[in-house]
């Protein structure tokens, strides 16, 4: 089938590559022109596992390819993916502005039926947004005989494994009430929907609005077990048991329920403020959202209480070294990410600190520059040269095994702020360790 996807952010490229590589040809418009040309060459401007392959094989085959043209995009496509930025815009609902200007371009040079896909994470009733403004736009050009159906299509996948979320979705929502939009979808998703039915079809607003169910209801888990998590450093319970004791209910599941210090990125953040403002906005006080954001908010400060506790809040005659710098592991993505909330904090204290994440060095030097108080350092152990005690913001799989000796030659005293869990507080003591993690006793 032929396929357009606007907008080449994380949602749209991976899309794309995936919809190739099962033999559609699929077109990517984007309006930055230098990200078009640089993806025609094979650079992908983010750090996702298995994506670049992916995207050369396809690019060379000429199942995808890449243009600033939106006109030949409308013209190319028979499905149009919306796969835009919606940023938050001043009071925390998403900015629709990129996905209604992608509606206007669309009814500005569509010549045929169109089937206009909405991607992006959207707020309810804006496949009905979108509608209207191709319905203007139409009217504009004196071509309403036009024919052309919105469908929500969110998408579920996880930064880091992108690829294989892609490959193979636990479930495709297709919101539509058109038979001839659900047949479409079925046969373009055909390819990823073989051994069981993946496809669950659905009203418009209902499909738009499980998207942001989905997430708020993660939020919602790994908020609650992080405040079970201090619940317990409290009072002298171990979350980690407390964690299997309660996954084993598979009602719960194991799932989600790993505590640490909040979560970051891109996405929860982001569409619990967005519901938060959809509910408040129709007169709803959203009091679950609310304190999802307010304990992920404190959960941020978490390690840095322990680090103040321990030294005071003057902490300017120390280092420390911060293992892990992106929201979470195997991503470069910094956004929202709890290690900034800690590093911005020890540095507004007088500390020093010296960083190394295995993938996120370049943009950490985007987002911060030079600066005296931190050092970027090539390896994990380069950045524990000398510094008071260390500190780890993110679970990579390097960091999973401690080499305890090399650790404890080159800090200054053997001290771990784990935020999160990654080491046995018994293997720590044993090992002449002072040791503090989330919601597990010393
Ligand atoms: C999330 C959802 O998991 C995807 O299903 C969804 O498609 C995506 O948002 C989106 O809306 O685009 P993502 O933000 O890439 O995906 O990352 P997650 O793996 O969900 O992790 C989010 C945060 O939660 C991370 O900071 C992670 O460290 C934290 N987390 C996760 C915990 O603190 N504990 C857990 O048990 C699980």
């Amino acid at each position: 089938m032929n396929v357009t996807v606007f907008g080449t952010g994380y949602v749209g490229l991976v899309q794309a590559a995936v919809l190739a590589e099962a033999g559609h040809r699929v077109t990517c418009i984007d309006i930055d022109e230098n990200k078009i040309e640089r993806l025609k060459q094979g650079h992908i401007p983010i750090f996702e596992p298995g994506l670049e392959p992916l995207v050369k094989r396809n690019n060379e085959s000429g199942n995808l390819s890449f243009s600033t043209n939106a006109a030949e995009g409308v013209a190319h496509g028979d499905l149009i993916f919306i796969a835009v930025g919606t940023p938050p815009d001043e009071d925390g609902s998403a900015d629709l502005q990129y996905v209604l200007t992608v509606a206007r371009t669309i009814a500005k040079h569509m010549s045929g039926k169109k089937y206009i896909i909405n991607k992006s994470t959207v707020p309810v009733g804006t496949a009905d947004k979108v509608r209207e403004e191709v319905i203007h736009t139409l009217q504009e050009r004196d071509a309403l005989n036009l024919e052309f159906d919105v469908i929500s299509n969110p998408e579920f996948l996880k930064e880091g494994s992108a690829v294989a979320d892609c490959m193979k979705p636990d479930r495709i929502i297709i919101g539509t009430s058109e038979q001839a939009s659900e047949r479409k979808m079925r046969q373009l998703y055909a390819p990823f929907n073989r051994n069981h039915d993946k496809v669950i079809v659905m009203d418009v607003r209902s499909a738009e609005l499980a998207k942001y169910a989905a997430n708020c209801m993660l939020a919602t888990k790994i908020s609650f077990m992080n405040e079970m998590a201090v619940i317990a450093d409290r009072v002298g319970a171990d979350i980690e048991s407390v964690r299997q004791g309660i996954g084993s209910d598979p009602r719960i599941g194991y799932h989600f329920i790993y505590p640490g210090i909040g979560y970051g990125g891109s996405c929860f953040p982001k569409d619990v403020q967005a519901l938060k403002t959809t509910a408040t906005k129709l007169g709803i006080e959203p009091k679950i959202l609310n304190a999802v954001e307010e304990r992920n908010h404190t959960q941020k400060h978490y390690l840095l209480e322990k680090v103040v506790e321990r030294y005071g809040k003057d902490l300017s005659d120390k280092t420390f070294a911060l293992w892990g710098l992106s929201f979470k592991p195997n991503t470069d993505d910094m956004r929202e990410a709890p290690a900034r909330v800690l590093m911005e904090n020890l540095w507004a204290m007088g500390a020093n600190v010296r960083v190394f994440d295995p993938e996120a060095m370049h943009e950490c030097e985007r987002i911060y520059g030079n600066r005296d108080d931190m050092q970027l350092c090539g390896t994990r152990d380069s950045a524990l040269s000398g510094a008071d005690a260390l500190l780890i913001a993110t679970e990579w799989q390097q960091f999973k095994s401690l080499d305890s000796n090399t650790v404890k030659n080159s800090l200054r005293e053997p001290v771990v702020f784990d935020g999160r869990n990654l080491y046995a507080p018994t293997d720590m003591a044993a090992a002449g360790f002072e040791y503090y993690c989330v919601g597990r006793p010393q």
